[in-house]
């Protein structure tokens, strides 16, 4: 029997094309793993109803880790249409599966390391070496949600808050609502595994991100408590920022920041960000990670447009690889794996197109596994 079992999720579009790279550089550094696929996407919300079945939950339930491709997610509307004709009417809501297995799976903790390589034609300044930790299961990605505001809640909200009676001459199907929900829980969690790693990893500073001054209840619950953890880690300097002005900080001096940690949609922005500034979205890659299950994913999407051409670059997906070797406690592989890239990467023989190149994606990872 193989030492782990990896649940295998390609999803849609070029999912597919950077999972195949992916099992290119895992063959070739032997990792001792069982990859069990499964099933994701909007083929099964298309012909089933359902982006993530009860199967792939099963399949998660009995695996170490997975690695996940990407998948397409389309407005409720648009989604609800393309239903197959059997399944239309019956009030099925489209939700996104990877926020799903997020929530589902408690994987709090999205870790997206965005560090420059040397020789990438596309680092916005040389040496960059960010670290988000974004908070992974609340936050605006709770899901609670009304675009249709019922009765009963705008007169809770008519009673319960000043603010509201600015709405209250909307029409119901006029107003919609997004609940941001955060828990002190949830921020201490979070905000203790930026620190936890900041000392494991001798960073410097831990910036806390949040918007506090204008949303004061959830942001203000997520710096109080991130100022709490902060005092248990006296050897770590932290400060905090408002996100909008750390979008223009970060672009100006990004080496005066180490470690960022933020609630979920602010993580998700200044993720995108400090991932465009070492190369973009070819280069980002993410590790969804709770106490006991881990998914590892490129940030970006299944880029229909591309889909099956093995056009786009895979590094994104092998520095996820990369990151799921150190999570198994397979660092002396995870390492390897990350020097073959950085060494491809700087002698720039193989490109896909995004580096300028014309290479495919199985080219670049054949190149990468030729180091391994
Ligand atoms: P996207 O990330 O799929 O692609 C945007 C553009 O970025 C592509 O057209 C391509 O030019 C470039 N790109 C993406 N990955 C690349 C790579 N590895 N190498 C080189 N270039 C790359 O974002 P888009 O087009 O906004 O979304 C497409 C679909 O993906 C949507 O349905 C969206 O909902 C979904 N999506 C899924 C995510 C996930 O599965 N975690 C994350 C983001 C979007
Ligand atoms: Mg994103």
């Amino acid at each position: 029997m193989a030492k782990y079992k990896i649940a295998w999720l390609p999803g849609d579009g070029i999912g597919v094309d950077v999972l195949d790279a992916a099992k290119i550089v895992l063959d070739k550094i032997a990792l001792d793993a069982e990859y069990i696929h499964g099933d994701i996407g909007w083929e099964f919300w298309r012909k089933e109803g359902d982006a993530f079945p009860a199967r792939t939950i099963e399949l998660l339930k009995n695996v170490d880790a997975a690695i996940f491709g990407a998948i397409t997610s389309k407005p409720v509307k648009a989604a609800e249409a393309e239903l197959v004709p059997e399944l239309k009417g019956k009030g099925l809501v489209y939700r996104s599966p990877i926020v799903r297995m997020r929530q589902l799976f408690d994987l709090y903790i999205c870790l997206r390391p965005c560090k420059g390589y040397a020789g990438n034609p596309l680092n916005f300044k040389e040496n960059i070496n960010l670290v988000v930790f974004r908070e992974n299961t609340e936050d605006l990605y709770a899901g609670v949600e009304f675009n249709t505001v019922p009765d009963e809640l705008s007169e809770v909200l008519m009673k319960l808050s000043k603010p509201f009676a600015a709405f209250k001459d909307v029409p119901r199907d006029q107003l919609a609502i997004s609940c941001k929900i955060n828990t002190k829980k949830g921020s201490e969690r979070i905000v203790r595994a930026a620190f936890e790693f900041a000392r494991k990893f001798n960073r410097k500073k831990v910036t806390i991100v949040h918007k506090a001054n204008v949303v004061r209840a959830t942001d203000g619950l997520f710096l109080e408590t991130a100022k709490e953890v902060a005092k248990q880690f006296p050897e770590i300097a932290m400060d905090d920022a408002n996100i909008d002005a750390m979008t223009m900080w970060l672009l100006k001096n990004p080496f005066n920041y180490d470690v960022l940690v933020a609630p979920n949609l602010y993580g998700d922005i200044i993720s995108d960000l400090c991932a465009q500034m070492v190369g973009g979205l070819g280069f980002g890659c993410s590790g969804n990670i709770g106490e006991k299950l881990a998914v590892f994913e490129p940030t970006h999407g299944s880029a229909p447009k591309y889909a099956g051409q093995y056009k786009v670059n895979p590094i994104a997906t092998i520095l996820a690889v990369k990151m799921m070797l150190d999570w198994l406690g397979e660092t002396e592989k995870g390492n390897r794996l990350e020097a073959a890239a950085a060494q491809v990467i700087k002698e720039g023989n193989v490109r896909t197109y995004d580096m300028g190149g014309a290479n495919t994606t199985l080219d670049m990872a054949k190149e990468i596994a030729k180091y391994l």
